[in-house]
This record gives structure tokens, C-alpha cells and sequence, in this order.
């Protein structure tokens, strides 16, 4: 049995391409017998921001004053979630060439020196994680946005190299059409991402464990 935990981060509830890859994926890991998912919603009950800097280390590296036990609770809550679960696959839209604002309050919380970090020794060493990304534009090769994704880079470096995860990037671009005149080869194309994708995370879904 394999345990897959679920993150979700677009602030779109209805019609969003990352929720409809990342429910592609858990459909096709709960379809092999005796797997389970576990779902955290990040838009709709947001993590707060990290609310004491101490808690970004393990206890044993504190220094200064303590943080409120609340805080301490809820990110023991959440590193107990991640660290049961065999398999991350985390949807996230590119808000503003950046992470959404509530997947950033979760890294906060579970990237913590001592405990998740370092690669070396981390409990999370291997494990597979999946990183759907959906983009409205083009950040393809030659593409006037080439290299402006600034989020996929931030947790290939925290999930990967900090943590020790074994990361795979499933990226879906042109998913906004706009209304200029090559509107229908942005279609076109925003199809073929759509249908690339969610092959993609049907695969590593009925494959990763
Ligand atoms: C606040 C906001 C900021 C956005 N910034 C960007 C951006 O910088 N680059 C881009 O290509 N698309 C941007 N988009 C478009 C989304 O990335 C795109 O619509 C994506 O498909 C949304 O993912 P979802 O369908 O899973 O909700 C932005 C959308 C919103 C709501």
C-alpha cells in the first residue's frame, strides 16, 4: 500500500487545468489496489504565513524566544502529513512569474533545516514528487518568457535539492487564449499542452509509489 498526498494551490475552484491534472493523477495512483490519497487544499483552507522565524529550524537549532505552541502544532501537523505520505503531487498555477502566495506558506512551514533538510539524512530522501505546473503564457524555448518561471526553480531546489526528493515537472502552458488575432493557434496549442499533460501524470500516477 502507498499513500499519495495531494496539494492544490489555484485559486480557481471550478475550471482550473492544475486541479484537473493533479485529480487526473490521484485517479490513476487510487486505481492500483490498496492505494490511498490524502487531499490538502491550500486555497481554500490556506496555511498561514510561518508565524515565528525559529520554527523555519529543528528545535534542537533555535535560538532566541520560542514560538507559540499553536504555531509549533500546526507545523508538526503538517511535516506529519508530508512525511507519511509515499508519493507528493502539488498543482500550482504561476501567479506573477511566482509561487501562489499559499504554497509558499506551506514550503515555509515544512522546509526546515534539521528535520526535512538537508538532503543528506532527510526522512523525505527519494521519495517522489511530482510538480504540475500551469501557465498561462509560453515559457518554452525562444518564447520572449524563456527562464521566467520562477516558481518550478524554487521547489525543484527546496523539494529536490534541500529535501532530497525525487522531483518530476509536468508543465501545461498556453492555457490563456487571449483575443489577438493568433488566438486560435494559442488554442490550438494550449490543446496539445492540455492533452501532453494530463498522458503525463496518468502515467507517473498508475507508476510512482
Ligand atoms: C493573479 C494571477 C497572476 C498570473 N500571473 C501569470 C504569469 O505571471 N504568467 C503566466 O503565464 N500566467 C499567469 N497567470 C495565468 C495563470 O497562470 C493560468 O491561468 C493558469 O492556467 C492558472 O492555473 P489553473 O488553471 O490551475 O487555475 C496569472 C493568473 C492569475 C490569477
Amino acid at each position: 500500500m502507498a499513500r499519495l498526498l495531494q496539494l492544490d494551490a489555484s485559486a480557481a475552484v471550478e475550471g482550473s487545468t492544475s486541479r484537473s491534472l493533479t485529480a487526473a493523477f490521484a485517479a490513476a495512483f487510487a486505481a492500483v489496489p490498496g492505494n490511498a490519497v490524502v487531499r490538502r487544499d491550500l486555497h481554500a483552507e490556506p496555511v498561514p504565513h510561518l508565524p515565528h522565524p525559529q520554527l523555519h529550524w529543528a528545535a534542537p537549532l533555535r535560538s532566541g524566544s520560542a514560538p507559540a505552541a499553536a504555531g509549533e502544532a500546526l507545523q508538526e501537523a503538517l511535516i506529519a502529513e508530508l512525511l507519511a505520505a509515499d508519493v507528493l503531487v502539488v498543482g500550482y498555477p504561476l501567479y506573477n512569474y511566482s509561487l501562489p502566495s499559499s504554497l509558499k506558506a506551506w514550503i515555509d512551514h515544512v522546509h526546515v533545516p534539521g528535520r526535512t533538510a538537508p538532503s543528506a539524512g532527510s526522512p523525505l530522501a527519494g521519495r517522489p514528487a511530482v510538480l504540475v505546473a500551469t501557465r498561462g503564457g509560453d515559457y518554452g524555448p525562444g518564447a520572449p518568457n524563456e527562464g521566467r518561471d520562477l516558481a518550478t526553480p524554487v521547489l525543484e531546489l527546496v523539494l529536490g535539492e534541500e529535501m532530497g526528493m525525487d522531483v518530476s515537472v509536468v508543465a501545461c502552458q498556453w492555457t490563456l487564449a487571449g483575443n489577438g488575432p493568433d488566438r486560435e493557434e494559442r488554442v490550438r496549442r494550449g490543446g496539445l499542452e492540455r492533452a501532453a499533460a494530463l498522458a503525463a501524470v496518468r502515467e507517473l500516477g498508475s507508476r510512482l509509489r
